[in-house]
């Protein structure tokens, strides 16, 4: 059995799978399960709700949406901290009225100035708001319902007399509960309950028979009831987001579509599901416990081979750089390195064995001698996934998946049960041979791909 170099191209396979959170990505990537929600449908926007303690500062998440290519957001309320943080980005958003304030928006035109040129005027022209919703699902039974036309005339007087550069439009928002009949589509009609209401917002929406309809909410439950898995969400939001361009038969073209929601919200009744999904919302820091930037290592290149004409270049970048942190005085200790791969290795079997390649051994060494006198550790993208891949006759997959439950490879006293201890421990005797055995190494990069090649699988990467 042999630890081989990793194959270049699964290289790229991978680091587009697993780490394409902030690169740029094809149209229709996507991924599901994963934090790493990505998907770049025009007509896609996500709600923002913050029900749910420890979620991240809003900065963080307008980054987020950034890097996931989401152009459009909803939020529930007026908060100060989302369209502060959206200020300067192209993302739109469509910022809520909550329904207990319908009541004074309604009988004061005045309130609704007000709210207006507390809510939307100090944002613009660097927010891109696209609509205010009125009111969210009031149902026509609702006593705030009577409100709800008011509120949104009051509404629109004060954003058209505000001389807004952008075309910012009122409206509120229904769900499907003022629907009586429903089959079939052509068919379709309003309850006899919910006429006069849906009549009324209807008119002072204007052009009834073709009115723009905004899906503001769809998603699906991952737990908790019938058909509630987290495989049923990802399927419902796989394909609803590759066929919401397309519209539905009655009105072809694209739909903007809200999916709900960004984060898994705890402190809701019913849990939710988040698009960002993983990310657990009580494992997030509170704004307030940031501290000042926790900056540990400075990786100067990344995946240097010892014949890329770069290759010369790495080690007076990291001098350079370390004398640059040391002369600024910094609090923190920052350490400056870079971060290798293991196609460096020559022998990797048995570990013990192990060494670098003849080709690497200038490169690493100079790389060693700087990182053992300045105290550093380095940085190694470790794929146990390649090593399988480049024998997979030979190398079981349980072991490779970290999954065997007794001794695979014996070499001498050691007796190895998975194929990612042996690749580190190859790496650590290789550094001994030359030297530099007391070396950490910080294991910047590993992973398994869930698609595109052998063994890959959404189970195996969960196993791994
Ligand atoms: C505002 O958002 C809309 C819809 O997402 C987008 O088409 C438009 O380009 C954005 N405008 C700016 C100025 O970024
Ligand atoms: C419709 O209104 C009537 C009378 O107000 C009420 O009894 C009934 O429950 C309502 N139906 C629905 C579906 O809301
Ligand atoms: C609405 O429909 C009318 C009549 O069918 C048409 O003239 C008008 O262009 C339509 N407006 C929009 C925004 O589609
Ligand atoms: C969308 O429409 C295009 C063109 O008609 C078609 O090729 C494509 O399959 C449709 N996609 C979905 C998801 O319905
Ligand atoms: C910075 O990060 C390191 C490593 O994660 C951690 O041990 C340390 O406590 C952090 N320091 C601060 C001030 O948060
Ligand atoms: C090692 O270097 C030689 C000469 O530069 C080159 O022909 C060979 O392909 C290199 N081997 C590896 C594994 O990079
Ligand atoms: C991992 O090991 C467990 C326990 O032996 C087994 O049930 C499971 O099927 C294994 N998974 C894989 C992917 O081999």
């Amino acid at each position: 059995m042999a630890l081989s170099k990793k194959p270049v191209m699964a290289a790229l396979l991978l680091l587009l799978l697993i780490t394409s959170q902030g690169k740029s990505v094809p149209l229709d990537t996507y991924t599901f399960p994963s934090n790493k929600f990505i998907f770049v449908v025009q007509s896609i926007g996500v709600n923002y709700g913050t029900t749910a303690d420890d979620l991240p500062p809003a900065t963080e998440v307008i980054a987020l949406f950034k890097t996931s290519g989401i152009g459009k957001m909803r939020i529930f309320d007026p908060n100060q901290a989302t369209p502060q943080a959206l200020k300067g980005s192209s993302i739109s958003v469509i910022v809520g009225v909550v329904n207990n304030d319908l009541q004074g928006l309604a009988t004061s035109p005045a309130a609704a100035n007000d709210w207006v040129q507390t809510n939307i005027s100090p944002y613009l022209p660097n927010v891109n708001i696209s609509y205010i919703a009125a009111g969210n699902e009031i149902k026509p039974s609702d006593p705030l319902a009577q409100y709800v036309g008011p509120a949104m005339q009051n509404l629109y007087n004060a954003v058209t007399s505000s001389n807004f550069p952008t075309q910012i439009k009122v409206s509120t928002i229904i769900d499907m509960s003022s629907m009586g009949n429903t089959y079939p589509p052509s068919s379709g009609s309003f309850s006899d309950n919910a006429s006069a209401y849906i009549n009324a917002i209807a008119s002072f929406l204007i052009g009834v028979d073709n009115l723009t309809i905004i899906v503001t909410e769809t998603g699906w439950p991952s737990d908790g009831g019938v058909a509630a898995t987290v495989d049923n969400v990802g399927t419902y939001y796989k394909n609803l987001i590759s066929h919401v361009n397309n519209g539905t038969l009655k009105r072809p073209g694209p739909l903007e579509t809200y999916l709900f929601a960004m984060f898994d919200e705890d402190q809701k009744a019913v849990q939710s599901i988040g698009v960002n999904y993983g990310t657990i919302a009580d494992d997030l820091p509170l704004a307030t416990e940031l501290p000042d930037v926790n900056i540990s290592y400075i990786a100067a290149g990344n995946e240097i081979k010892p014949n890329d004409p770069l290759a010369q270049y790495v080690g007076p970048a990291m001098q350079n750089l370390y004398n640059g942190v040391t002369s600024s005085n910094f609090p923190t200790q920052i350490k400056v390195s870079t971060v290798i791969d293991m196609s460096l290795m020559g022998n990797t079997y048995p570990p013990s064995s192990s060494s670098f390649s003849d080709n690497a051994s200038a490169y690493i060494n100079a790389i060693a001698s700087f990182l053992v006198s300045t105290k550093a550790p380095l940085l190694a993208n470790v794929y146990p996934y390649f090593a399988y891949l480049s024998d997979p006759t030979d190398i079981k997959l349980d072991y490779a998946l970290l999954n065997s439950s007794g001794v695979v490879v014996q070499d001498g006293n050691l007796g190895y049960q998975n194929l990612f201890d042996a690749m580190m421990d190859s790496l650590y005797s290789a550094l001994e041979k030359i030297g530099a055995g007391n070396l950490i190494v910080i294991v910047t990069e590993t992973g398994w791909p869930s698609d595109g090649g052998v063994a890959a699988t959404v189970d195996d990467a969960g196993t791994y």
